[in-house]
């Protein structure tokens, strides 16, 4: 595993015994992916509300015109967000400047999930609790600290490790059913609160050493890349809003701070896994294979990137948050085509068909047959007309219906014929259109003005 600790407010170069949070961001190479556990030391945040991230940050760092901190403007905008009073009396308090990052516990704070291998959920918060206990500084002392060392925090763990005197932390979970979530009279999800420990008790789980330190610290942290999404199976995240916003948030400020292709520098890298084929391709410094020559789209009928519906995990109850599956509520794919289709003239239907028939190229027969079916549903003569442009005779082709109603119901249609249909074909070249006169037909119109009136075009529905 790797950690970084970092500070919130200052910026590289800022002392490090100020008074603030710390950022708690641990990475676990499993052998199923990397989970990123990217935590404060605190177990609440100033925020619930993912709208005001963007002003908390100006609020805690410089001023516009002065480029200095400003005490009014932190404090106006905390005073003014009263759920931030939670994570401002753990700041101001006798913990609110730790003595070193070996002297703070760890917090997902967030509510995550665990899903077990029946797919069943509870809700879980994190904690990493420092074996080498609790040790603050007041004010005054860290003033000293600081005109002495502005490196107190990093100087302390760096030398700690170099000189085996490893610092360690105790894992524990707090764990929530579902069902006693929709009983307790606070939200579970709400990232300001804690749960009351008496009613969710603390489990030891295990515990994780810091042993080594990075050899070069530009490549091994500067370019580290957390993101709260990296989660493996059986991790799962929550309906807390601060964290459905972390979740697009981290990977889109790494594609940028780092590159799209970031996964590849060695200590983002899920070393883990054994045979790591992520679906990203291409963009800027690729260099790990690019996926070779691997199809690269999904659906496809070569059983390349199947969903894994094994590792979907169950649906939220609030609002029954699942995957969206839009083909359960309208499955009508066909309609709108057909009536489109009809508005064509004769001319414009065949030239429809031969088109259609060139572009499919060498496409497999599985596929011109899954086209001219889509087709048939439309209109029979569409079907007709681009089976017979492309050569193929209808009787050999399977027009029964499918429902495609669901995700699944289309990935069965999608594989009809698999077994023997899926050879190449020659491509097509009808060229019965090829003479047709233009009239009745779009092309080389003498008055293209003929064609601008909405209510008059006969392809807008
Ligand atoms: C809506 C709320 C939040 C948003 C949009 C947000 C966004 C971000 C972004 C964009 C980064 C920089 C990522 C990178 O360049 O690699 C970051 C860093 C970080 N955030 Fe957040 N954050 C939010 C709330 C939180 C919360 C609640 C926590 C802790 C529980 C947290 C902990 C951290 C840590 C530890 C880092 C530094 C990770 C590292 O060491 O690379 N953030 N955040």
């Amino acid at each position: 595993m790797f950690a970084r600790f970092s500070e919130v407010a200052a910026e590289r170069g800022g002392a490090d015994a100020e008074r603030d949070i710390r950022g708690f961001a641990l990475k676990f190479y499993t052998e199923e992916g990397n989970w990123d556990m990217v935590g404060n030391n605190t177990p609440v945040f100033f925020l619930r509300d993912p709208k005001h991230f963007i002003d908390l940050n100006r609020a805690i760092k410089r001023d516009p015109k002065t480029n200095m901190r400003s005490s009014n403007t932190n404090w106006d905008f905390w005073t003014s967000l009263p759920e931030s009073l939670h994570q401002v009396t753990i700041t101001m308090s006798d913990r609110g400047i730790l003595s070193s990052y070996r002297f703070m516990h760890g917090f997902s704070s967030h509510t995550y999930s665990l899903i077990n291998a029946n797919n069943e959920r509870v809700w879980v918060k994190f904690f990493f609790r420092s074996q080498q206990g609790i040790q603050n500084l007041t004010d005054q002392e860290a003033a000293q600290v600081i005109a002495e060392d502005r490196e107190s925090h990093q100087r302390d763990l760096f030398d700690a490790i170099e000189f085996g005197q490893y610092p360690k932390w105790t894992l524990y979970f707090q764990i929530m059913t579902e069902e006693e979530a929709k009983q307790v009279d606070f939200n579970p999800f709400d990232l300001t609160k804690v749960w009351p420990k008496e009613d969710f008790p603390f489990v030891e789980v295990g515990e994780m050493e810091l042993n080594k330190n990075p050899e070069n610290y530009f490549q091994d942290v500067e370019e580290a890349s957390f993101n709260p999404a990296a989660l493996v199976p059986g991790i799962g995240v929550s309906p807390d809003r601060m964290l459905q916003a972390r979740l697009f948030s981290y990977p889109d400020a790494q594609r940028y701070r780092i590159g799209v292709n970031y996964h590849q520098i060695p200590v983002n890298y899920p070393r883990g896994v054994k045979d790591f084929h992520p679906y990203s391709r291409d963009g800027q410094a690729r260099m790990d294979g690019n996926g070779g020559g691997q199809i690269h789209v999904e659906p496809n009928s070569y059983g390349n990137w199947k969903d894994h519906k094994d590792m979907a995990e169950p649906p939220m109850d609030a609002g029954d948050v699942d995957y969206y599956d839009f083909r359960g509520d309208d499955n009508d794919y066909y309609t709108q085509p057909g009536i489109l289709f009809n508005r064509m003239t004769a001319e414009q239907q065949l030239v429809l068909f031969e088109n259609t028939a060139r572009a499919m190229g060498d496409a497999t027969l599985q596929i011109k047959h899954r086209h001219i079916n889509n087709c048939y549903q439309a209109d029979p003569k569409y079907g007709e007309g681009v089976a017979k442009a492309l050569g193929i005779d209808m009787h050999d082709v399977d027009l029964t219906p499918t429902p495609r109603d669901s995700d699944q119901a289309n990935r069965e249609a999608n594989a009809r014929g698999a077994a023997d249909l899926n050879v190449p074909t020659e491509p097509a070249q009808p060229a019965s259109a090829n003479d047709l006169p233009e009239e009745g037909r779009d092309t080389n119109v003498q008055d293209p003005t003929s064609l601008t009136g909405i209510m008059e075009d006969p392809f807008v529905l």
